[in-house]
Parts: structure tokens; C-alpha cells; sequence
């Protein structure tokens, strides 16, 4: 069923007239909406508590000595509100927006950029109007004026653009943010805070010898994923974080496009896990290490009370298996497959151009230094939120998932047969407002893992299936997965089931659900999903 996209754009947001612009089985032809500018002026009814710009543009860097480098950017500026509301994080590369559940914000996007954008808010409950659908791509020049109520409880958010078929390139030419939600369960749960408080965005990349960023050319490494050689954070390589000798809050987030970080202390100390994507966790876990998928965020507890100025700590990456191309489902016979990993040079352990960082290599994130001393650190607090979580018994559909299957075949990637169409949604893909159903993600895509993310809600993951054909691959990531919290990206490893139960809230309208792996979102293993009243 194709969607009348001037009817989405117009949609009222949260009223019923959804179900009146479409109608079964008929085929409405996609209207071209281009120069329609549709919120590109502010409410003057909408009071907000915070309003900011935030404008994409061209902007430089230097990210390793010599020339600088090229990138694009979210730079932003307060225009009212607390002080607090708009930073960026050290380095100046990445902007944050800290608001209280709650609270009203406008952002003023103005696209300074030469193709279009918009910008998605990940993981927020919000309008459909206001989440950044492909559908409401504003050209360069154009402005986008976003306006909604913080509606979730705290945790580390973020947004990127999410233009069709563009978002890998844009997000990996630096335009990402953290948008952090606070509320007062979570400032009365007794953890670090301001100054002991900290940020750290993973992303790689591949840089030439001027500094300018190099991304995928090929085909086949479109299908892989783009890798890059080497780790920044927060938009600095060989990030060196001082500390003080007491504990920190730190919030991780892996703002990469396909890369997963298996994240380890060198020193074996574990990991001590508060939060995921959604916020805190009900109370601490100790990890020996911890998965972390494009788009996915962990909060860690960290106490180097007691230290000895000059110790330092090496977050790593370790090595797991990331599987190789071979066995790709749909493709078994075909293109000569056997001949992938070492043929084309893009196996395990190896990437194009010969580098040493494919996913599943093993190397340093940063490292942390205690170069002060300390106050007392506070203890780990053993409770930290209580979480109500939607009860299994409520979903209409508990013994019957609605599945979703993972497909990857030559130059084709898919959702249950079916690629992106930008206006368009299947039977299959329609859920109603306010219900509670139980989502199965099914990964027959060969040796490949896919962070499977679903706009607009935060599920919570209830079952794992392993397939024992890929008992090796599954072995060297299953203990790092945080399935304790709320969640809105997962991963599902090769031949793996995960079913996930989700409570869709009031709003109605189109969103999305895809591979955060941000190559094949662009190649279509994305879809719309239709909330009814
Ligand atoms: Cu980070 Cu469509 O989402
Ligand atoms: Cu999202
Ligand atoms: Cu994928």
C-alpha cells in the first residue's frame, strides 16, 4: 500500500485522521512534495522551557596533525532556556542537548548543508510530525522547526540526520549528537554527577594522507559495512581522559556506522553496567565485557577512588567474530562466495586496503589516567531504578510474533522480502496505539549481525534463540549483550531469534523501524510501520 505523503506531512499530531488517508488496497500515487515547506515556522501557541538552533553545516577539524579535515556538523546555539541545555562535549565536535522529562523544547534546524537532512531524535517517544521520517527531508537553505514535549524517562538519546539514503554518509562525516533526558528518579539515585559526569562517542574512521575522510566506494563493502582504521572519540583519536581518584558516571555511545566494540578494561577489572539505551537499569551488572552496536548506549560506573596519580586504564575492543560474507543467505551457490574471504581481502580480520580493522579486530578505545586526587568516592548504589515493564500477558499477539526476517542476497538486503519504499507500509506492518505486541527478529542472513532498531518506543528484550550452527560466532559476543534494561536497538546474531516485547504508546503515524547498521539502512533494510488509533 502505497501512503499519501502531502496527507502524513499535514497530519495533525495524535489525531485519528490518520485512518482517513489511506484506503485498503488502493494505490495512491507518491505525490512529489518538493519546496512544500511544512513547519519551517514556530508555533506561537507552543511555549517552550528550551529552544535552541541547530544548524548542519560544513564545517573542519584537526583531527590528526597537518591539513584539517573536512567534515559536517551539527552546531548549535541557546536561544532560552537553562544555560545547561546546550554544551559540547570537549573538542567542540559534538553537541549535547540535556532537558528534564517533561520539559518543551523547540530546535530551530536550519539545513546549511548542499543536499537535504533532517533530523531524527533516536529513541524519543514523539509525534510523527517531529521524528524525522525521510519523508520530511527539508533541501539546503531550509529550516525545520521542531517542537515537542521530552516524554521519557532519562537516559542518553541522540540524533542524527536520516535523509533517504544518505544517513551513512552524513552521520559519518560527524553530524551526530547526544540528546540527554534527566528526571528525578534518576538524580535521586545517588550517582556521580557534573564534573563526574562524562561522554564518550565512539566512531571510526578512514582518513587519506590530507586528512580527508574516506568512505565506501564498493559495492561489497557497502553490503559489509563501512569500517574506518582508526577510533575516535569524541572526535579525537588516541583520546586520553583525566580523571580524578574517585568514581565517575560515563555514558558510552557508539556513534559508529557499522562497527561493534566488544568493550573491556585491559586490566581485567569488570565492567560495571548502569544503564542502556533507555536509562538506567534496575541495579548494577558486572560484566567481563560488554557488545556495543551502532546506535547502542551503556552507562558505566567507575571508581578509581584510592588510586595512585599517574594509573592508567585501557578500554579496548577485543576481538569476536564478526563472520565473513560467506554463507550469506540467498546467496549460497551464487557469486562465487567461497572465494569472498580471501579473494576479495574482506574477510575476518582483514578489510580493504589491507587494514588491520575490520569488525572483530581487536584494538584500543582510549585510556584514563588519574591525574588528581579524589573525594571519597560515593558507593555504587545497589538500587537504581525501578522499571515497569509491559507484562507479556498483555500482548495481543504473546504465542504468535509478529516475525521479521533478515535478508541479505546479491546486492539486496531486506526485511521480510521487502526493501524501503518511502511512502509505502505492507498488512503485516500496521500495529494500533496503546497496545502491547511481541516483535521476533529472525537473522538469516549467514554469518552477519544485524542492530535491529525500531523508532518511537524502547522494547525490552525477552527471548534469545541460538542457532548451534554458529555456536563459535555466538560464543564470542554472548555474554556482553545488556538485555536488563530498556532497550531500542538489539543485536541479533547469525542464525539467531530475539523476540522483543514492545508497548506502542499513543502517538499514530509512520515510522520506521531498520539495520542500524547505517549502510544498510541506505540500502533499503528498512520499513515503515503504521500505528493506527
Ligand atoms: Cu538512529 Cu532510524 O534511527
Ligand atoms: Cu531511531
Ligand atoms: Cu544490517
Amino acid at each position: 500500500m502505497k501512503l499519501n505523503r502531502r496527507d502524513f506531512m499535514n497530519l495533525i499530531p495524535g489525531s485519528a485522521a490518520i485512518a482517513a488517508t489511506y484506503s485498503w488496497g488502493q494505490e495512491i500515487p507518491t505525490i512529489n512534495t518538493a519546496g512544500m515547506s511544512l513547519n519551517s515556522e514556530p508555533n506561537p501557541a507552543f511555549k517552550p522551557d528550551v529552544e535552541l538552533e541547530l544548524v548542519a553545516t560544513e564545517t573542519s577539524a584537526q583531527l590528526l596533525p597537518g591539513p584539517v579535515s573536512r567534515l559536517w556538523q551539527y552546531r548549535g546555539r541557546l536561544i532560552d532556556g537553562n544555560p545547561r541545555a546546550f554544551s559540547t562535549l570537549p573538542g567542540g565536535q559534538v553537541p549535547v542537548i540535556r532537558v528534564r522529562n517533561g520539559q518543551r523544547i523547540r530546535v530551530e534546524f536550519k539545513n546549511d548543508l548542499p543536499e537535504e537532512s533532517i533530523v531524527h531524535w533516536h529513541g524519543l517517544h514523539i509525534e510523527q510530525k517531529m521524528d524525522g521520517h525521510p519523508m520530511y527531508a527539508i533541501a539546503g537553505g531550509e529550516r525545520f522547526i521542531y517542537e515537542f514535549e521530552v516524554n521519557n524517562r532519562a537516559g542518553t538519546y541522540w540524533f542524527h540526520p536520516h535523509p533517504h539514503e544518505r544517513t551513512g554518509i552524513q552521520v559519518y562525516r560527524g553530524l551526530v549528537g547526544l540528546f540527554i533526558v534527566e528526571d528525578d528518579e534518576e538524580q535521586n539515585a545517588g550517582l556521580p554527577a557534573d564534573e563526574f559526569e562524562l561522554s564518550w562517542v565512539l566512531q571510526d574512521r578512514q582518513l587519506n594522507s590530507d586528512n580527508q575522510l574516506v568512505y565506501a566506494t564498493h559495492h561489497m563493502q557497502l553490503m559489509m559495512g563501512f569500517t574506518g582504521d582508526r577510533i575516535f572519540v569524541n572526535g579525537r583519536p588516541d583520546l586520553v581522559e583525566e580523571v580524578s581518584a574517585t568514581a565517575y558516571r560515563v555514558r558510552l555511545f557508539n556513534g559508529s556506522n557499522s562497527r561493534f566494540y566488544k568493550l573491556a578494561w585491559n586490566d581485567d577489572r569488570p565492567m560495571t553496567v548502569i544503564g542502556s539505551d533507555g536509562g538506567l537499569l534496575e541495579s548494577p551488572l558486572q560484566k567481563s565485557y560488554v557488545m556495543l552496536a551502532p546506535a547502542e548506549r551503556i552507562e558505566l560506573w567507575l571508581n578509581f577512588g584510592g588510586e595512585k596519580i599517574g594509573t592508567e586504564h585501557i578500554l579496548q575492543s577485543q576481538t569476536f567474530d564478526a563472520g565473513t560474507m560467506m554463507g550469506m543467505g540467498g546467496m549460497r551457490g551464487g557469486m562465487g562466495m567461497g572465494g569472498m574471504r580471501g579473494g576479495m581481502g574482506m574477510g575476518r580480520g582483514m578489510q580493504m586496503g589491507g587494514s588491520n580493522m575490520a569488525n572483530g579486530a581487536a584494538f584500543d578505545v582510549l585510556k584514563v589516567r588519574v591525574v588528581r586526587p579524589g573525594d571519597t568516592a560515593p558507593p555504587l548504589p545497589d538500587r537504581l531504578s525501578t522499571i515497569t515493564w509491559p507484562r507479556l500477558q498483555d500482548a495481543v499477539n504473546q504465542s504468535t510474533p509478529r516475525t521479521i526476517e533478515l535478508q541479505m542476497g546479491p546486492g539486496r538486503l531486506a526485511l521480510n522480502n521487502r526493501t524501503f519504499e518511502l511512502m509505502e507500509v505492507a498488512a503485516d506492518e500496521i500495529v494500533k496505539a496503546n497496545s502491547t505486541e511481541v516483535w521476533e527478529f529472525v537473522n538469516t542472513t549467514g554469518q552477519m549481525s544485524h542492530p535491529m532498531h525500531v523508532h518511537n518506543i524502547q522494547f525490552r528484550v525477552i527471548e534469545r534463540s541460538r542457532d548451534s550452527r554458529y555456536q563459535s560466532i555466538h560464543d564470542t559476543m554472548w555474554d556482553g549483550f545488556i538485555d536488563e534494561g530498556w532497550k531500542d536497538v538489539v543485536i541479533v546474531m547469525p542464525g539467531e531469534r530475539v523476540k522483543v516485547l514492545i508497548r506502542f504508546i499513543h502517538h499514530t503515524g509512520l515510522y520506521l523501524y531498520h539495520c542500524h547498521i547505517l549502510e544498510h539502512e541506505d540500502m533499503g533494510m528498512m520499513r515503515n510501520y503504521l500505528v493506527e488509533a
